[in-house]
């Protein structure tokens, strides 16, 4: 006998267990409590059906006294008696209709709450995977497809309790199936025998359709992510690529994808379609030969054959949806799999946050001897940075020298390998890093606003915020007349990531979205690139005026001279170290602060 065959049971064995698992673990969704009101109003409803058409055969019985049917009249005499009701067909057709209304009422008002469990579900995981990629840590954020993440907070999530309701029709399902089932065996043990075989030539001839459905359900999936991913980085950088001409490349890519996903799409419904559509045959077939077994070998009586047809068409009737539900299931919880395993993978990458003190930032940020480096490609080395509070410090340098990479250490996104951020006298990783970072005003090198209202923009939807406020920011940053041109003022929709400005018109809506929260440092990334000088100069001395009253610290990252000029210190980077370039005046003006290695260096 080779392995293939000796093996098969033993994997179907496995194959079960599995599924038993998965079936335990999209239970366990709920909790205790919800799970034992789910399966016992199920158990109730499947209860009620049998009261239902369960009476049909003490009825048939009495009306015909056919003899394999008396056990279970007698039965049911007995309980007719115990509850004061005459064993006559009035009060059996009475039971049958109060007990098929009652198992409606029951089934709807189980589905109401399945319904309401699927929703909260779907809900919590949506809030937790949001959650998560909000908390993960940076250099994990920015490695990830932005295009799977969106799909997968978005209508991957929310299929998520899918899994559940579909958990439910099938425990309801065989819940009824082992109650006729029970019933069956009263009535006879053959027939018992019958159905089980049936059940098992039915499973069995549609285990390679359940297994295909579920592989075309994989690649479709993965096919789905691929695209996800693929759009949204071309929608980001489209402007370039409409603009080089380029959009057939990219046209043909998502017609491949689309008809890749048509296919597996195609696929999946076929594989679900078949298992759907040859489950009636194959029942006749099978029914076809329990007949003729029951007619030849069991000799019964007519009235016997027509109970037991009656039980065994219902059982089928039953087991039938069992099958086509197994399949949906097993798509669906292979999706919830790959999900969860997404939502554990940015669990496993949060960000580790330990430090609890307040942080205090009266005198400097220092950094000392910080190493630092992505992968084996290093950046900073053994570098010394001092930034002094209520003073700006301008930091200039060559492309891709690490400048970013500094400010990214400063508001903890990245950790250095070697040295430390001292916030005043405190190590950056020892303080409340959120806090730390809401005293913190920050303008990216890449500014991307919010298809949204400039107000909006600025205020970043945080309650409270009023007009006045916005107005002040907009003015500091340069930003208010080209606002008040517009017809709509601050509140005028700025179009996708902006793109109804002008490139400079973004970056002083960032710079005043930066301000707005009077941050004790402000960070600028190259912030005032794309304006002409003029309006350059305008802003960096309304920042010099914001400084002088009020203490703000700047730092700003620019090859802008306009920077230098109003800077207090000027830093430039080289060969992963910062070299203070300033003046001996500004350097003796704000000695009392430097360190004193910072003097020699100076
Ligand atoms: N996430 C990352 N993974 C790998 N390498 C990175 C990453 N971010 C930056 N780098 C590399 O680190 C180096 C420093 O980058 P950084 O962005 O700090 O430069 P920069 O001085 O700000 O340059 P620019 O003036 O062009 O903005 C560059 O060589 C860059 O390619
Ligand atoms: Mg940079």
């Amino acid at each position: 006998m080779s392995d293939a065959v000796q093996n098969a049971p033993v994997g179907r064995l496995r194959r079960l267990l599995t599924g038993l698992g998965a079936f335990l673990e999209v239970l366990r969704l709920v909790s205790p409590m919800q799970r034992f009101i789910v399966v016992g109003g199920l158990f109730l409803s499947s209860i009620l059906e049998l009261c239902g058409m369960g009476m049909i055969i003490p009825l048939l019985a009495t009306a015909s006294g056919a003899r394999e049917a008396k056990g279970v009249s007698l039965g049911v005499e007995k309980l007719f008696a115990a509850v004061g009701l005459p064993f006559a067909a009035y009060a059996i057709l009475i039971v049958v209709v109060v007990g098929l209304t009652l198992k409606a009422v029951v089934g709807i008002l189980i589905m109401k709450h399945v319904t309401n469990l699927v929703g909260r579900i779907s809900r919590d995981f949506q809030i937790r995977l949001t959650k998560s990629i909000l908390e993960a840590r940076w250099g994990f954020f920015i490695s990830q497809p932005l295009g799977r993440l969106v799909h997968a907070t978005g209508s991957e999530a929310a299929a998520i309790g899918e899994c559940f309701a579909i958990v439910t029709t099938i425990i309801a399902a065989s819940l009824t199936s082992l109650l006729f089932l029970t019933l069956a065996a009263l009535l006879s043990w053959q027939l018992l025998v019958l159905i089980i075989f049936i059940t098992i030539m039915m499973f069995g001839s549609f285990g390679r359709l359940v297994k295909n459905a579920r592989e075309e359900g994989k690649a479709h999936r993965s096919r789905m992510n691929t695209h996800a991913a693929q759009f949204t980085d071309a929608m980001i950088g489209f402007k370039q690529i409409r603009a080089m001409g380029r959009t057939d490349r990219f046209a043909l890519l998502f017609e491949r994808q689309a008809r890749m996903m048509a296919k597996s799409l195609k696929s999946r419904v076929m594989s679900g379609e078949y298992a759907a559509e040859l489950q009636e045959p194959v029942i006749g077939i099978l029914l076809a030969f329990g007949f003729f077994f029951a007619l030849h070998k069991m000799a019964l009586s007519p009235t016997a054959i027509m109970i037991m047809s009656l039980l065994l068409v219902r059982t089928l009737a039953v087991l039938g949806p069992i099958q086509r539900n197994l399949t949906r299931f097993y798509q669906a919880f292979d999706g919830y799999k790959s999900l969860s395993g997404l939502l554990e993978q940015i669990e496993s990458h949060a960000e580790e946050t330990l430090g609890t003190k307040q942080p205090h930032f009266e005198r400097a940020i220092k950094l000392e001897g910080i190493t630092f480096g992505y992968g084996q490609q290093p950046v900073l080395r053994n570098l010394d940075l001092f930034i002094p509070s209520g003073k700006i410090t301008a930091i200039s340098g060559p492309s891709g020298i690490g400048k970013s990479t500094i400010v990214d250490l400063i508001v903890a996104l990245h950790q250095p390998q070697s040295g430390r951020v001292m916030i005043d006298d405190d190590e950056l990783m020892t303080l409340d890093v959120r806090l730390w970072r809401r005293s913190v005003g920050y303008v990216p090198q890449e500014i991307t606003l919010f298809h949204d209202t400039i107000f909006n923009n600025v205020a970043l939807w945080e309650e409270g915020i009023t007009a006045d406020e916005v107005e002040k920011a907009l003015k500091a940053a340069g930003a208010w007349d080209f606002v008040t041109a517009r017809p709509d003022g601050i509140m005028t929709v700025v179009g996708e990531r902006g793109n109804f400005l002008s490139g400079g018109q973004r970056q002083r809506i960032s710079i005043a979205r930066a301000i707005l929260h009077k941050p004790r440092l402000l960070i600028l990334d190259e912030a005032t690139t794309g304006l002409d000088p003029a309006t350059e100069a305008q802003i960096c001395e309304r920042i010099r005026d914001l400084c002088r009253e009020t203490g703000l610290t700047v730092m700003a990252v620019s090859h802008q001279p306009k920077w230098r000029e109003v800077a207090d210190l000027v830093y430039r980077i080289q060969d992963g170290q910062a070299r203070l370039v300033s003046s001996p005046q500004d350097i003796a003006a704000i000695s009392e602060q430097l360190a004193p290695q910072e003097l020699q260096r100076a």
